[in-house]
Formats: C-alpha cells, sequence, structure tokens
C-alpha cells in the first residue's frame, strides 16, 4: 500500500489529472512511470510513482503488461524526434501497449474488465497503468504473449505498412533492407518473405546468421559495398538507417525503383540540436526528388503516424493481421529480454550501442533484475534450476 505523499506527480497525455482521482484510489494502488526528466542521454530518465490514471469518457484504464523499449525512444529521449519535440520534459516514455483493462470510463461500449487490448500510443505507455481511447483500441488474441503482442504493435506494423502500404511489393521482387537485424528490419524480412519477396539485409558481419535465418543474404555492412551486390540494382530499398543522407541506397536502386525512408539512426547523435535535424530531413526530401527527376528512381518518405492519421482504419486493420499471423505461429517475433522498470535506462544504452538480436519488452510485473537474481548454489549433490528471467 502506498501513501499519497509517495508520489511525485508526472505530466504525460493519457496519465490521467492528479486532480480528478480520488484519495482512496491513491492510497489503495500506485502507478510507476518511466520519465525523461531532460533531454539527452540515458542516465536523464528516471523511474517515478504516480498518481493512478481515472479513465474519462470514451476511455478505458488498462494495467499494463507489456510496452516496448525502442529506438524511436532513444530518438525522443535526445530530442531529436519531429513529432514530441514540442514537449518539455517531464513526460513519460512508452510507444507502445499491450495491457488489461481494469477500468472502464463512461460511454465505453464493447469492452469488458479483463479484456486484453493493445495500442501505439508513441508517449506514456512505460508505465505500470494508462489510459487509452477505447476507440483506438486493438483486441489481443487469447493464448498470445504479451510481450510478442507488444512487439508487433509498432515494429512490425511499421515493417507491414512499409511493404503493403508504402511499396505495394510485389512476389519476386528484389529487396534490400538496411538496418535488417533491427526491429524493424527483422519484420521487413519475416513479412517480406511471406510475401514472396528475394531480400538481402545490410547488418553487421555477427548478424549474418541470424539473417540467413530471417531468410535473405546477407550483407556485412563494415565490409560489403551493398551498392554492387545486384547488377542492375534493387526494386524497393527500405532504409531506416540514413548513413550518407540516403545516396547509396538511391544508388543501389534500378531504374524505376523505389527507395522507402523512414528513420535516420545514423544521424541520432548527441551533439545534434532538433533544428539542425529538421533541416536535414528536408534537405534530403528535396535531393531525392531531384534525383528522381533525374534518374527515374523514386522516393517516399514513411511515417506511422502520419498513415495512422490519414488511414485510421488501416493501423487496426494491420495489427489485426499480424496479431492473426502471431497466434497461428506464423511469425514470431524475436524478444531478446523481457525486463523490469529497473533495466529501462540500461536497454536505452544498449539500443543505442547496437548489437542486439531482438526487442526489449518492459513487463511492469516483472520483478527487479535483482530479485531475479538465480540462487546462489549450494555445494552437494542436487544442483539448482536457476529462476528464468522471463
Ligand atoms: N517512420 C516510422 O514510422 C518509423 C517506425 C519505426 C521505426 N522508425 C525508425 O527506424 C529506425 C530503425 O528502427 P528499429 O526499431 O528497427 O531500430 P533498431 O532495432 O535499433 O535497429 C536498427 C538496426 O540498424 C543497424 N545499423 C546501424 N547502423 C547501420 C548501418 N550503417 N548499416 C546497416 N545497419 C545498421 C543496427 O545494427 P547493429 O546492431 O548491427 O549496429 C540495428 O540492428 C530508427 O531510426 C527508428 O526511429 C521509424
Amino acid at each position: 500500500m502506498t501513501l499519497a505523499n509517495d508520489t511525485k506527480s508526472v505530466n504525460a497525455p493519457g496519465l490521467g489529472a492528479a486532480s480528478a482521482i480520488p484519495r482512496t484510489a491513491v492510497l489503495e494502488a500506485r502507478n510507476r512511470v518511466v520519465q525523461v526528466r531532460r533531454f539527452g542521454g540515458p542516465d536523464g530518465l528516471e523511474v517515478v510513482d504516480a498518481p493512478l490514471p481515472t479513465a474519462g469518457r470514451g476511455e478505458v484504464r488498462v494495467r499494463v503488461l507489456a510496452s516496448g523499449v525502442e529506438y524511436t525512444d532513444v530518438v525522443i529521449r535526445r530530442h531529436l524526434y519531429p513529432q514530441t519535440m514540442h514537449r518539455q520534459p517531464p513526460f513519460v516514455l512508452g510507444y507502445d501497449v499491450v495491457g488489461e483493462i481494469d477500468q472502464l470510463g463512461d460511454g465505453v461500449s464493447g469492452f469488458q474488465l479483463g479484456d486484453r487490448v493493445a495500442d501505439m500510443t508513441v508517449l506514456g505507455s512505460n508505465a505500470a497503468y494508462r489510459t487509452l481511447r477505447s476507440d483506438c483500441l486493438t483486441r489481443v488474441p487469447a493464448g498470445v504473449d504479451s510481450a510478442e503482442a507488444a512487439a508487433l504493435t509498432f515494429s512490425w506494423t511499421t515493417a507491414y505498412q512499409l511493404l503493403h502500404r508504402a511499396a505495394r511489393v510485389r512476389r519476386g521482387q528484389r529487396v534490400l533492407v538496411q538496418g535488417a537485424a533491427g526491429a524493424v528490419g527483422q519484420a521487413l524480412l519475416v513479412l517480406g518473405r511471406l510475401a514472396g519477396l528475394e531480400l538481402w539485409g545490410t547488418a553487421r558481419g555477427s548478424h549474418a546468421a541470424l539473417i540467413r535465418e530471417l531468410g535473405a543474404t546477407p550483407i556485412d555492412y563494415q565490409r560489403e559495398d551493398f551498392t554492387r551486390v545486384v547488377p542492375g540494382g534493387f526494386d524497393v530499398v527500405f532504409d531506416g538507417i540514413g548513413k550518407d543522407g540516403y545516396g547509396r541506397s538511391f544508388t543501389a536502386l534500378k531504374r524505376g525503383g523505389l527507395l522507402c525512408v523512414y528513420g535516420y539512426t545514423a544521424r541520432v547523435q548527441p551533439q545534434r540540436r532538433p533544428l539542425t535535424i529538421l533541416m536535414w530531413l528536408a534537405r534530403q526530401y528535396l535531393q531525392s526528388l531531384w534525383k528522381w527527376l533525374a534518374g527515374g528512381k523514386r522516393a517516399r518518405l514513411y511515417s506511422i503516424n502520419v498513415m495512422r492519421a490519414r488511414h485510421p482504419a488501416w493501423f487496426r486493420e494491420d495489427l489485426e493481421r499480424l496479431f492473426g499471423l502471431l497466434a497461428t505461429r506464423a511469425i514470431r517475433p524475436r524478444v531478446a529480454e523481457r525486463i523490469s522498470f529497473d533495466e529501462v535506462a540500461e536497454a536505452h544504452r544498449r539500443l543505442e550501442a547496437g548489437g542486439l538480436e531482438g526487442k526489449l519488452v518492459l513487463c511492469p510485473d516483472l520483478s527487479s533484475r535483482r530479485d531475479r537474481a538465480p540462487p546462489q548454489r549450494e555445494p552437494g549433490p542436487t544442483s539448482v534450476q536457476a529462476t528464468p528471467a522471463t
């Protein structure tokens, strides 16, 4: 049980207004959230107690079961993400959520307490509880793992829409995926294989086996020149990295080919300022238009939020399709590790260092790593089973 004066109030969408929360609710349960206290490195993150939010009209409150920790959270934390640049700390991170409904606001129909639902929220979901608009929810099928469902909600929906909404790929096309070992990259390979594409993926050399396992030909981005791998060039290149300003990805296309740009990992550096990123993005866009006119190649900038704003029904449709594939085990996202609140800052360091082979997913119910440590082995004939981390 938590006393009201144990909590610090927070400023985040979906976390409710402190003044609306009855004192008894605060005494009965508490919220925990991952806040950006200041822009910059992972040391600017803090896990704090917060008031329990209350579902408003048309909203539900969920007990969070899983919420991804994404590279995009790193971009937001460094104040280099256009969509959240207007936000000033403190605010709560958390791009996607899978949770169980534990409170229904007025006017909500079609959902019941205990239903498991998912949403993409951009902010606010690295929390123990949060509120969500009921008209934005997607149901999570029974029997599906919550961490895997969270992995699909942002990264895999991005990949699905890149393939089928932005590029509209066709069976047999030759496709290059930059950053193929990453969260979106892996999803592009798995879904691209299901769509009958011939795939190549750039990744560090140590990820070659993973890329092959996912059905693509690996290209070591530290040693090989991806522009020379396919004579004549690729039909489509997906680039979320932006090394050399996408110029070499453009070069790797065949005449009439399509470059789909969706990220700029290579530009996310501590010394960068929000305005310089915006100017750089605008310049890349203008340059790609010019190259299109000059070389018969096309470029398309994709944002999952812009697509959701323009076509709200597509997001749920695509996520439901992915959940269906997950339920039948036709796809299986790699969860590198399920982590507790105490491990989120370290997760950001790991994301920035690179080399991960799957998603890091915050599971608020998980006890801290220290408490999960395997018990000391006692001398004697019987061996002690280590407690699994997941
Ligand atoms: N537009 C949208 O709607 C949208 C949606 C989702 C994500 N994004 C953005 O897309 C990017 C990727 O997201 P993510 O979640 O997949 O990130 P991620 O999990 O960190 O994956 C990025 C991958 O890029 C690899 N990489 C780094 N430098 C590379 C290079 N020069 N060549 C090839 N690979 C390189 C990393 O490999 P190593 O580990 O080997 O270094 C890592 O596997 C991020 O910038 C993210 O913000 C945009």
